[in-house]
This record gives C-alpha cells, structure tokens and sequence, in this order.
C-alpha cells in the first residue's frame, strides 16, 4: 500500500536536456533531511533546457515521477520544478525607503516597505519574477547590514538579486505538471538549485562560483558574503560538444556522443600525440580510425569558450576576485575528464568537483554531479517548508494572473 505523503515530504523535479529526474527528500524532526527516493527517465521531448515536444515531455516526467514514488512508497501530490533557459537572467537591484520623521529606530514595517520597493522592477513585457533574493539592507550608507530592524536611521535601502525569465516559456514545465495532476509548489532556477546542493555555508561565505554543465544548457551561480551575488546561463552544454564531434570527425551523433563519455579530455595532452582508435565498422562501411588529439582539441575548444563566456560576463561584474572557495563544477559534463584543469586556467581559480553529500540518506546513485540540481531542489523546498506549504498553489495563479508571481523573498 502506498503512503500518503506527509507535509514532510519534498520533491524536486529537474526537466532535463538528457534526463528527467525526481527527487524524494524527506525532513524529519530535527532537521536532517533523508532522500528517501529517485526516479529518472530519458528525456526525448526537451532541448536546451525547454520543452520542445510536450507530450513526450509529459509522458517522461510520468515515468520518473512513477519511479520515484515506487522507491520512495508514497504517493506525489507536488513537486519544486526546476526551470532554465536562456531566456532566464539575473540582475542586482536596490530597494530604497526615506524613513519620514529624521532619526528613529528601523521597525518591521520599514523592513517590510524596502522590501515591496525592491521589487519594483522595469521587466521587460512577458517578464516574470523567478527570485528575488535579499542580499543585504543598507542604513545610512553603512553597508553589509543583515538585521536592519531597531537601528536607527533616516535612509533604508536592500540590495536584491533578482532572477526572472520569460513569462510563456515558464508556464510550460508547469502545465505539464499540471497536466499529471501535480502542484507546483515553486518554479526555481536550475542554478540556484544546484549552488544549493554543492556549496557548504563556509563556501558561501568565502565566496564561489557553481557551474552546472548539462546537455543542453550551462547555468552558473556566484555567491559572496553567503549571499547570492549574480546568476546567469547560456544555451551552450555537452550536447554541442557532441555536435562538434560529430562534425569534426565525421562520425554520427550516437558515435560522437559514445567517443565522447569513452575517450574525451578537456585537455590535450602530448602523450596523446599522434595516437589513433579504431572505430569498430559499421555495417556496409570500412574500418575507421579517429585522431585522439583531433578529438580532445574539438572537446577542449568548446569547454574552453564555454567558461571562456562565463568568464567574461563575471569580470563585467567584478567578482571574480572575491571567489575564495573557487570553482565548483557540477552537472554531468564535469565529468569529462582535465575540466577542473581547465576551469582553473580559465579563472585562474581553484576549480572541484560539487559533492550532493550534504544530505544524508543519499540513494548512492545520487551522489553524482548530474542531480546536483534534482537535488538542490529538495533542499530549496526544505528551505521554503513553512511559507510555501502556507500559500501553495502558484501554477493555479499562474493560471489565472501572469504577473509577479514567482517571489520567493
Ligand atoms: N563521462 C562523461 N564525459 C563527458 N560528458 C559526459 C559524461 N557523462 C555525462 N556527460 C554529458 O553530460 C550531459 C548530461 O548532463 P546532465 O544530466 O547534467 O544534463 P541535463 O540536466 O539532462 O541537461 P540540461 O541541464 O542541459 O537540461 C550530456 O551532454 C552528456 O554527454
Ligand atoms: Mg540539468
């Protein structure tokens, strides 16, 4: 007989590229939360991180949904969906309040205002609000204050990041949870998910940049004094590196993806100068053989841009000096072997692998880089328990109202 679920019960829902994956986390009393479940289909109706073809999206998320109930014995009423795209983006914004009667102390009520004032947003039209993150209030231009409330002042300001992403192409993901008799309890960015489940507190704190590398999207995260600082993606992930490949070595798509996982690098190194692997024939066509080296510079072209276009956009942001934890890969293409090589040449950092142990209960086939974000989004709904298990019901406001309906601060 299966359980009903108990309000303790959270699941994470990432509509992958590659894999559709739910994630059954449990909390229990003292806080500690259990994965108690994991179910993963192929994914055929997604590219670049969105819905290409929804029924087969919908019927995929039917499977690994149906999985993750069977191990975890209950039944799933709702889900934390996990969205990207590069139609998704991150900006800061500051919120301001002139405190009417000179020096006072900050009230609630003050708190609650500057709030309301940073999220009066100019979003373009067909914009919507994912996040709005409190980073941190200012009080008469001293920054870096997290307690605002009973100091006195006669300015309040708050600085937010804010994540926001295109109206019509959020509502997708959920109505097809919506089509399977799911709630959605909260739409959240693939790459907060992720920077949730990789980063400790300490990491935060020092400062880190978390880069999910998937199929068909890369999302990266920064955090800087524990908060999060900036947030971006980019519609580039493996599924071009194996196009490349395919292109390059003119083998097909199956074969460059195979070649990839099997012989891939990020890096050339000399030993493999010169070498060669035969490709075992297919039917009707002579033997062949590849170029190792020709292979890992097409492989260690791409990866290279693609940090080489993170890069970039960070230094516009200037925090690339303030990543004292480094780099923290995660996603299914850190696992291509020289990556962390060469993300610390790119930023000039120290660059890991993102480990999902800071849950425990971990089914062990979870504890790959791949459900950093499946799992991530558990721990954001165990975050989010009270407040969201009070208002639930955002894909039926979606439904009726299409505007600022995704705050989550
Ligand atoms: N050992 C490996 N070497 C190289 N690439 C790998 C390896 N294992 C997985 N990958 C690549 O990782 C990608 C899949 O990663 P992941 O599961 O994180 O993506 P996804 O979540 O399905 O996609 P997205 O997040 O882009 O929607 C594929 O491109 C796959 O080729
Ligand atoms: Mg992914």
């Amino acid at each position: 007989m299966m359980l009903k679920p108990s309000h303790h019960v959270i699941v994470g829902l990432e509509i992958g590229t590659t894999k559709i994956c739910a994630v059954v986390g449990r909390l229990q009393a003292e806080g500690v939360l259990n994965v108690v479940g994991v179910g993963q289909c192929r994914s055929r109706g997604v590219r670049k991180g969105e819905i290409v073809d929804f029924k087969a999206a919908t019927e995929d998320i039917r499977r690994a949904l149906a999985e993750a109930e069977d191990m975890a014995n209950l039944e799933i009423k709702s889900v934390f969906l996990g969205v990207t795209g590069a139609h998704v983006a991150g900006f800061n914004n500051r919120g301001r309040v002139h405190l009417p009667h000179g020096e006072r102390e900050i009230t609630e009520s003050d708190v609650q205002e500057v709030v309301r004032n940073a999220r009066t947003l100019n979003l373009p039209a067909g914009r919507d609000v994912l996040h709005l993150i409190r980073q941190h209030f200012i009080v008469d231009g001293r920054s870096g204050v997290t307690k605002p409330v009973e100091m006195e002042g006669e300015q309040l300001e708050l600085d937010v990041h804010v994540v926001h992403g295109m109206t019509s192409r959020l509502q997708l993901p959920i109505k097809a949870a919506r089509s399977l008799q799911i709630d959605v309890e909260e739409v959240v960015f693939n790459g907060i998910a992720s920077s949730l489940a990789v980063l400790s507190n300490q990491e935060k704190d020092l400062g880190a940049l978390v880069i999910d590398l998937g199929a068909g999207v890369t999302e990266y995260a920064v955090y800087s004094e524990r908060v999060v600082k900036h947030t971006g993606v980019i519609a580039v992930g493996g599924d071009h590196v194996t196009n490349d490949l395919a292109y390059g070595l003119k083998v097909p798509m199956s074969r460059a993806e195979a070649l990839k996982i099997e012989h891939g690098s990020a890096l050339m190194a000399p030993e493999v100068r010169g070498r060669t692997l035969r490709l075992p024939s297919e039917t009707g066509l002579p033997d062949r053989t590849v170029n190792l080296e020709h292979l890992h510079r097409i492989m260690s072209l791409r990866l290279e841009e693609t940090f080489q276009i993170i890069a970039e956009d960070l230094e516009r942001t200037g925090l690339l000096d303030y990543l004292r934890a480094g780099v923290v890969l995660c996603g299914g293409g850190s696992r291509v072997p020289g990556i962390h090589r060469l993300a610390e040449r790119v930023f000039g950092l120290p660059a890991s692998t993102g480990r999902t142990r800071a849950i425990s209960g971990l089914v062990a086939t979870l504890d790959q880089p791949e459900f950093a974000t499946g799992i991530g989004l558990v721990r954001f709904g165990s975050f989010h328990l009270g407040r969201t298990r009070r208002n639930t019901g955002l894909a039926s406001r979606i439904a009726r109202t299409l505007g600022g309906i995704f705050q989550t601060s």
